[in-house]
């Protein structure tokens, strides 16, 4: 049986960084070894920007660029827009008629908006979040969802409400597995969590001077007392960078010069800078080159494609179930 891999982003500001190290790196993999869905999931970006649409049309382009530029294939893998094909609500309706709300109310998103004072909590999609999200998956016939761990709760969901789709409805449609991978902990400039909302993002299309600017302003080993003195490499948030992008070599040269208080934090930054111009002035200058219009004709083909099979799959569910 081909392995068939789901996974959708959802179009909600700048590509960033986080983006590039949790998403895209993975998916540059899978299109190898799997038959790969990457989706725009702008009905899931609607849940938090519904009163700012226009950045999901704008976050459209800029996404599929981004993912082409970084390697993904319209050969290798399919591209779509999850809101081109409409029967994957068609089947999120069906799913949410015979998901027990006590199902939803696991959901670690939604009790997480539920006590958090900073999040808005004024709209149903957020509840109903991992029902979409099982649509997703099942109406391609997807048996593999790449994930953190943080997730695994979402997929659990999607697990049983298939389960109790088949045995309702005598579908065969796969329960899908995780496909944990290990993603490095990436924080924003601020050392939290890296997120457009917070504006502590590195964009794939940051110029080399903002760039530097950013990294300038990452916060090192406060307890060290001055180029003098030795530095501790696991308490600074520009060696945590370094440990992600730097070449082994500059890695051990930075981590031992630091401790040996040999090299400065200046210095140390602006070595990060170079390593990080190095990965992402090919990609800007690529996203740069592709037009609005061929990111168009991608979606386009995405809908057609995958569209038609999408048709196919559910036609033969609402058969079986008799509907
Ligand atoms: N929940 C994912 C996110 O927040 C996006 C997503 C929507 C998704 N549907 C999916 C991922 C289906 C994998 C499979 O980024």
């Amino acid at each position: 049986m081909t392995e068939i891999i789901v996974s959708g982003m959802r179009p909600t500001g700048s590509l960033h960084l986080g983006h590039y190290v949790g998403v895209i790196k993975n998916w540059l993999k899978f299109q190898e070894d799997y038959e790969s869905y990457f989706f725009l999931a702008d009905w899931h970006a609607v849940t938090s920007n519904y009163h700012s649409i226009d950045v999901i049309k704008r976050s459209r382009h800029e996404y599929v660029k981004g993912w082409l530029a970084c390697g993904v294939s319209t050969d290798k893998a399919h591209i779509y827009n999850q809101s081109d094909i409409p029967e994957i609500l068609n089947l999120a309706q069906f799913f949410l008629t015979m998901t027990p709300p006590g199902w939803a109310d696991r959901s670690p998103s939604w009790k997480d908006l539920k006590v958090n004072p900073n999040r808005r909590l004024d709209n149903l999609g957020f509840y109903t979040y991992p029902i979409l999200q099982s649509a997703d998956i099942a109406i391609v016939r997807g048996n593999l969802v790449p994930i953190g761990e943080d997730q695994l709760t979402h997929l659990e969901i999607s697990r049983e409400i298939i389960r109790k789709f088949n045995r309702l409805y005598h579908t065969d449609l796969p329960e899908p597995s995780p496909k944990l991978t290990k993603i490095p902990k990436l924080l924003g400039i601020d050392g939290a969590k890296m997120s457009s909302s917070t504006g502590n993002v590195i964009t794939l299309q940051e110029s080399p001077k903002s760039l530097q600017k950013k990294i300038n302003k990452m916060k090192t080993d406060e307890t060290r007392a001055g180029i003098e003195s030795p530095g501790n490499p696991d308490n600074c948030s520009v060696f945590d960078y370094h440990k992600i992008f730097s070449t082994d070599t500059l890695k051990a040269e930075t981590e031992s010069a630091c401790k040996a208080a040999q090299l400065g934090c200046g210095e140390c930054k602006k070595n990060l800078g170079q390593t990080m111009k190095e990965l992402l002035i090919p990609i800007a200058d690529k996203m740069s080159k592709i037009t609005d219009s061929e990111c168009d004709d991608i979606l386009a083909q995405g809908k057609k494609i995958v569209g038609e099979k999408i048709r196919n799959n559910w036609n033969k569910l609402r058969h079986q179930a008799g509907f």
